[in-house]
C-alpha cells in the first residue's frame, strides 16, 4: 500500500502566511504540520509516499528530503497548478500504479492514527473506505449521506441543506478503481476536479464506497482559528523538558518545554508552552496555549495562545492573544500599551502599534 500525501495548493485562507510560506509548514508545538501527517502514515506501515506539490515545492522538500529521518521513501509529484484533490491523483497516476493508497492531506491534523483504518481497510478491501467526523457546521464541508450499514449513498461539496452532520476528514484510502473516476469527472464550478466527484462517481457506478466515522480529534488547520487550537491541542500533551537557561528571577509554572541556548530572564511561562532553541525571553510572560519557534525574542511583552515562527521579535508591545506571526517578523512598539492586540502577520512583516 502506498500513500499520496497532498503538500501543494494556495492556502488563500492562510494568507499573508502563504505568499511566502507552504501552509503544511506551519509549525504545531514547533513541529510542522505535515510532519504529524507523514508519522502518522509511517506507524501505519506505510512508507512509499508520494508528496504533491505546487509552488512551495522547494521548501517542502528542503523540510522532508528523501524521507528518511522519519523511516519512508518519498516521492515527489508536481502539480503545475492546485486543480483539484482528484487532479492530485491523477498527475500521481504513475506513482500510484496499481496499488491501493490512502490519501492524506498535508494541511489535516488527526490525533490517534490511522492505523486502525488502514487495517480494516486491507482486511475488508472495499473500493473506497472514507474518515468522516460530527461537525456542527456540514455545510461547510464534503457532507456524506450513508445507509443503515454504513455505506456511502451521496456525498455533497458544501451543500446549503446538508444531508447529515459527517463531514468529510482529509484521509481516504482507494483502490485502483478510483482512477477510472477521476478521469470520468469534469471540473466543478470553482474549476476544480473534486475528490467528492470522483467518490460520488464510484458509488453511481455501484462501487463499494464505506466510511469510518472518527471519534478522535480532527481539524483542518486550513485558518488561523484552527491552526490555534490544534497547537492548544497538541501542547495539552507536552512534557516538560528545560535544555535552555532560566535565571533566578525567572519563574516557569506547568508543563514547558524550553530548547538548547534558549534564555529566560525576569520572566515567567505558564504552560503548556514551547520555547524554541535560541530564544530568548526577557522582562515577558508567555501565557499557555504558545509556541515560540528557535531563535526569537521576546522583550518587554505578553503573549498567550499564538503561534510565533522561527527569527521574529516581540518587543515593548504589551499583551498579544490569539496571534500567528510568521518568520523574520518585527513587532515592536510602546512598553506599556494597556490593550491586548490581535494579529495575523506574514512573514518579514514590521508593525509599529502605537499606546
Ligand atoms: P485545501 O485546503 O482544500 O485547498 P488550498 O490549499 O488551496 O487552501 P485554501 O482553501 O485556503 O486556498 O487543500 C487541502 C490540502 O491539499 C492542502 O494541504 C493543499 C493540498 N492541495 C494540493 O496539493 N493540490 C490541490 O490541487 C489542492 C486543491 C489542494
Amino acid at each position: 500500500m502506498k500513500a499520496l500525501l497532498l503538500a501543494g495548493g494556495t492556502g488563500s485562507r492562510l494568507r499573508p502566511i502563504t505568499h511566502t510560506s507552504a501552509k503544511q509548514l506551519v509549525p504545531v508545538a514547533n513541529k510542522p504540520v505535515l510532519f504529524y501527517g507523514i508519522e502518522s502514515l509511517a506507524a501505519a506501515g506505510i512508507t512509499d509516499i508520494g508528496v504533491i506539490v505546487g509552488d512551495t515545492a522547494d521548501e517542502i522538500r528542503a523540510a522532508i528530503g528523501d524521507g528518511s529521518s522519519f523511516g519512508v521513501t518519498v516521492t515527489y509529484i508536481p502539480q503545475e497548478r492546485p486543480l483539484g484533490l482528484a487532479h492530485a491523483v491523477l498527475v500521481a497516476r504513475d506513482f500510484l500504479a496499481q496499488e491501493d493508497f490512502v490519501m492524506y492531506l498535508g494541511d489535516n491534523f488527526i490525533v490517534g492514527g490511522i492505523g486502525e483504518l488502514v487495517d480494516k481497510f486491507r482486511a475488508e478491501r472495499p473500493d473506497a473506505d472514507i474518515l468522516l467526523t460530527r461537525v456542527s457546521d456540514p455545510g461547510a464541508f464534503g457532507v456524506a449521506e450513508l445507509d443503515a450499514t454504513g455505506r456511502v449513498v451521496r456525498l455533497e461539496e458544501k451543500p446549503p441543506v446538508p444531508a447529515s452532520d459527517l463531514a468529510l476528514v482529509g484521509v481516504y484510502l482507494f483502490t485502483p478503481a478510483i482512477h477510472e473516476a477521476v478521469r470520468a469527472i469534469e471540473p466543478s464550478g470553482r474549476g476544480e476536479l473534486e475528490i467528492t466527484d470522483a467518490i460520488q462517481e464510484m458509488i453511481t457506478r455501484g462501487l463499494t464506497v464505506r466510511s469510518t466515522v472518527i471519534t478522535g480529534y480532527w481539524k483542518d488547520t486550513g485558518n488561523v482559528a484552527d491552526m490555534l487550537e490544534v497547537n492548544r491541542t497538541v501542547l495539552d500533551t507536552i512534557e516538560s523538558c528545560l535544555q535552555g537557561e532560566v535565571d533566578e528571577s525567572s519563574e516557569i509554572v506547568g508543563r514547558v518545554r524550553l530548547g538548547h541556548g534558549a534564555r529566560v530572564r525576569r520572566s515567567r511561562i505558564v504552560g503548556p508552552a514551547v520555547i524554541g532553541a535560541g530564544t530568548s525571553v526577557t522582562d515577558s510572560y508567555v501565557g499557555p496555549s504558545t509556541s515560540v519557534a528557535n531563535d526569537c525574542v521576546i522583550e518587554g511583552s505578553e503573549i498567550e495562545f499564538s503561534i510565533v515562527l522561527a527569527d521574529s521579535a516581540i518587543m515593548g508591545v504589551g499583551r498579544i492573544e490569539a496571534s500567528l506571526i510568521g518568520k523574520n517578523v518585527q513587532v515592536t512598539g510602546a512598553r506599556s500599551t494597556p490593550q491586548a492586540h490581535r494579529l495575523v502577520l506574514g512573514d518579514h512583516s514590521e508593525v509599529r502599534i502605537t499606546p
